[in-house]
């Protein structure tokens, strides 16, 4: 199997792949949308809930509703209970700026006092026909809605998306906004205009249920053409306006290298070759698992949150088997030797089971457990800066390991390709921290569409 020729080849191979990994590394990269068409239950005994934040597109200037440059943005839905409530509780759709420091009281051991330091600062600018008849900020509804019927606060039909019970058109003419919804446990004193705790036991034996469905979109839901609905845009936060098409691009280019790759390793049986085209096909895999989700989250807001989970999954996989090559040919695995003795396989396996292990666990640690509120990507979290140092772990592993073999290597062919594998491959683990430090440094709204 080895013969003059193959560190030519090799070579070709390796600087080829890790070129295109860089390339194509972006996949796990983009951010994976979470539903935005909500539906669930809140128990008022759990005081607060957060339903989601969602990114709204700037508005143009000269936009109207129901035409088809309508470019605000609509938050639509119901809100019932099969409870008669004494006094409505509250849903909030609030921006940045006033959502912080909200969201920061909530936590209040005394509820009441809680409530009223949530809607001090708002109180002051939140539209309310008994309290505040002059402001202008259309934040609040009391919540439930009655079956059948708009909300309280919708006084004029016409601003109701049809077939729903309240909404709220976004409109944010200077720069597009992340808006935050949430429910909370709290009531509005209609004739103190104090705000206080809604203690269910003082109305009811058991905590009453509210039952919401709630839809987020970007443009105008009143969909009579086809010319309004712009699927690229529309359920997706604006954040994530552009990952269809990334996800689409990157499986054309995948759909074209995989059967090449495939075709080339029944030419070339060469264990290099063929670990390289099982890391190419898992990504594959990946690919198509996501862009599954993100065609089905473009038709209905909502995806299939299974297939992203198997999608992520997958692409750690990918990764993962391609730093195993990368360090089988640090040892010098067919390049300066056929064999790897036994003993190496043993370390190697000990130390990359385990990272694949971990790289895993910290997704899904990330994915449960990391506070979606705040503006964090990946790599601003721990379970993030966790993956980095394992991957600069082994980087240091890897370059250990790439001198070991090249100062027991005498062929100057040999030490030059290694050379050249050695510095691409730097590259390869390099970009992702370089990734994760410009993230830092960028607005989240323009993350994914700056970094891609
Ligand atoms: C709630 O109130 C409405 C009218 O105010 C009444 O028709 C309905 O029976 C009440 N429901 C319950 C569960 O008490
Ligand atoms: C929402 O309520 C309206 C009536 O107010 C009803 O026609 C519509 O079917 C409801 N939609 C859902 C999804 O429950
Ligand atoms: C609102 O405040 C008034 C005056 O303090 C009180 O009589 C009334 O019971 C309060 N209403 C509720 C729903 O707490």
């Amino acid at each position: 199997m080895w013969t003059r020729n193959t560190p030519g080849r090799t070579r070709w191979i390796v600087l080829g792949a890790a070129a295109l990994w860089m390339l194509l590394g972006a996949v796990g990269e983009l951010p994976v949308a979470r539903a935005a068409h909500l539906t669930g239950t809140f128990e008022v005994d759990e005081f607060f809930r957060f339903l989601h934040k969602f990114g709204f597109q700037k508005t143009e200037k000269h936009s109207q509703k129901d035409t088809e440059w309508d470019t605000f943005g609509y938050i639509y839905g119901n809100i019932t209970s099969s409870v008669n409530f004494t006094v409505p509780v509250t849903l909030a759709v609030l921006d940045k700026r006033s959502f912080l420091e909200y969201y920061a009281n909530r936590n209040d051991y005394d509820r009441d006092v809680a409530c009223q330091r949530m809607f001090e600062k708002l109180d002051k600018i939140v539209y309310s026909r008994a309290c505040n008849p002059h402001a202008e900020a259309d934040y609040l509804r009391r919540i439930p809605c009655e079956p059948g019927k708009l909300c309280v606060d919708e006084d004029t039909r016409e601003n109701v998306v049809p077939g729903s019970q309240f909404t709220f058109v976004i409109s944010d003419p200077n720069v597009p906004r992340f808006w935050y919804v949430s429910m909370v446990a709290c009531y509005q004193n209609v004739s103190t205009c104090q705000w206080h705790h809604y203690d269910y036991r003082k109305y009811h034996p058991e905590p009453p249920a509210i039952n919401y469905d709630i839809t987020l979109v970007n443009g105008n839901p009143n969909r009579q053409t086809l010319s309004f609905f712009n699927p690229l845009l529309f359920h997706f936060s604006f954040d994530q306006q552009n990952t269809l098409e990334m996800y689409l691009i990157f499986f054309v280019v995948y759909l074209l290298m995989v059967p090449l790759q495939i075709y080339a390793v029944r030419l070339q049986k060469h264990p290099v070759t063929r670990l390289f085209t099982v890391s190419l096909v898992l990504e594959f895999v990946s690919v198509c698992l996501l862009l599954t989700h993100t065609v089905r989250y473009a038709m209905n807001g909502v995806g299939d949150e299974k297939l992203a989970i198997m999608g992520d999954i997958f692409d750690i996989f990918s990764r993962t088997s391609f730093m195993l090559i990368l360090l089988l040919l640090a040892k010098g695995w067919a390049v300066t030797r056929l064999q790897i003795s036994v003993s190496s396989w043993i370390l190697l396996m000990v130390i990359w089971i385990p990272y694949c292990a971990i790289h895993v666990l910290l997704y899904i640690w990330n994915r449960t457990e990391v506070d979606i509120i705040s503006d964090i990507d990946e790599y601003q979290t721990w379970p993030g800066w966790l993956v980095l140092a394992c991957r600069s772990t082994m980087m240091l592993w890897f370059l250990w390991e790439l001198r070991t073999t090249m100062k027991y290597e005498h062929s100057s062919q040999k030490l030059d390709f290694l050379l050249h594998f050695g510095a691409s491959s730097l590259v390869w683990f390099i970009y992702l921290p370089i990734v994760a430090i410009i993230a830092v440094n960028v607005s989240p709204l323009w993350r994914y569409k700056l970094l891609l």
